[in-house]
């Protein structure tokens, strides 16, 4: 695939925070007078070895120390959407972790603000249309979680969902029935993790306990017949990030991932990168990971592209147009 030709296609699984290039980290802790633990591009980028999704967690959230301002979310997301751009996302619906920037003394103005003006230009900037998910995190409360949502109702910020992640063993969905009921009620769209290191069983019940219309990863639902009989039979999207899980050792190497066993049996899957500062590449990326490793096709890859546009929270027209975009695609 040249850089000219990427597949038009949207980006349902993308953690603004995790698109924070080192680069930017070291000039956005210039800017903050903030003096980090590896103060420099190399001792940084040593620090990017993952062992499971906690180990990358440590690092992600220490790393957010200096994003302080609004101009900080604001820059972070346009560098996303530049980038983005290139890779042939077209529509992005964005998660952020609120949570862990109110932790470190960031009110939701500035971290929802800044991201949400950076989202309001990116049309008109990039062509890329936006939505904006709150995601909570599944090791914090679902009191903390609940609060913060009614905060983020209260001053009306512009997020179309709530999704979950965070550290996914051990913090089942069951903890957060409450949490997706208020939000469904809210009308806000329902997502969340499950199945990424956690088992069958958390993607059971984020359906049926939260009613989550997608499911982020869901890579070990491959483990229940069942459950993949059920995913299939109706539709239900699941947004896999391949090289996320390569990095964080959820499959040992890209060619043992399960997407063209999912492929085959009938699933709704999509294509997204998830954290991309930290896992090698942007959708493009993953794009060109899976050609070379598996040798999908231009039919494959338009399949996997549709399925991501059919999957998204975008207006029906908006929809119709990335589809049609999708079609005219040479391959
Ligand atoms: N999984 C769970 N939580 C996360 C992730 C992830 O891949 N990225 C950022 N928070
Ligand atoms: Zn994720």
């Amino acid at each position: 695939m040249t850089t000219s030709n990427r597949v038009p296609t949207a980006e349902l699984h993308l953690h603004i925070e995790g698109t924070l290039e080192p680069e930017l980290i070291l000039d956005l802790a210039a800017r903050n007078g903030i003096t980090l633990p590896h103060p420099t591009l190399a001792e940084l980028r040593a620090q990017y070895e993952f062992t499971d999704l906690q180990s990358f967690l440590d690092l992600y959230y220490a790393n957010m120390a200096v994003l302080v301002t609004e101009a900080d979310f604001a820059d972070m997301t346009r560098a996303y959407l530049h980038r983005a751009a290139a890779a042939g996302v077209r529509h992005a619906e964005i998660m952020i972790d609120p949570q862990a920037h109110l932790s470190r003394g960031v009110p939701l103005a500035t971290s929802v603000g800044g991201v949400a003006a950076a989202l309001a230009e990116s049309e008109s900037r990039f062509g890329i249309t936006t939505g904006l998910i709150a995601a909570f995190l599944r090791d914090e409360s679902e009191e903390s979680a609940l609060a913060v949502l009614e905060e983020l109702l209260a001053m009306d910020a512009p997020i179309i969902g709530i999704g979950l992640d965070s550290a996914e063993v051990g913090n089942p969905p069951s903890k957060f029935v409450r949490l997706y009921n208020r939000a469904r009620a809210a009308g806000l769209r329902l997502v969340a993790h499950a199945g990424e290191e956690g088992p069958p069983a958390y993607v059971w019940d984020t359906l049926d306990l939260l009613g989550a219309e997608r499911i982020d990863h869901g890579i070990r639902s491959v483990e229940d017949a069942a459950l993949v009989r059920r995913l299939a039979e109706e539709q239900v999207p699941l947004t896999v990030c391949p090289l996320s899980n390569v990095r964080l050792r959820a499959v040992d190497t890209l060619d043992g991932h399960p997407l063209p066993r999912m492929l085959a049996a009938g699933l709704n899957v999509c294509v997204n990168s998830d954290d991309p500062a930290y896992f090698g590449g942007y959708v493009d990326d993953n794009f060109t990971a899976l050609r070379t490793t598996f040798g999908f096709d231009a039919e494959t890859v338009r399949t996997l592209a549709g399925n991501s546009i059919r999957s998204s929270f975008a207006a029906d027209a908006r929809k119709a147009e990335l589809l049609e975009e999708l079609d005219a695609w040479q391959g």
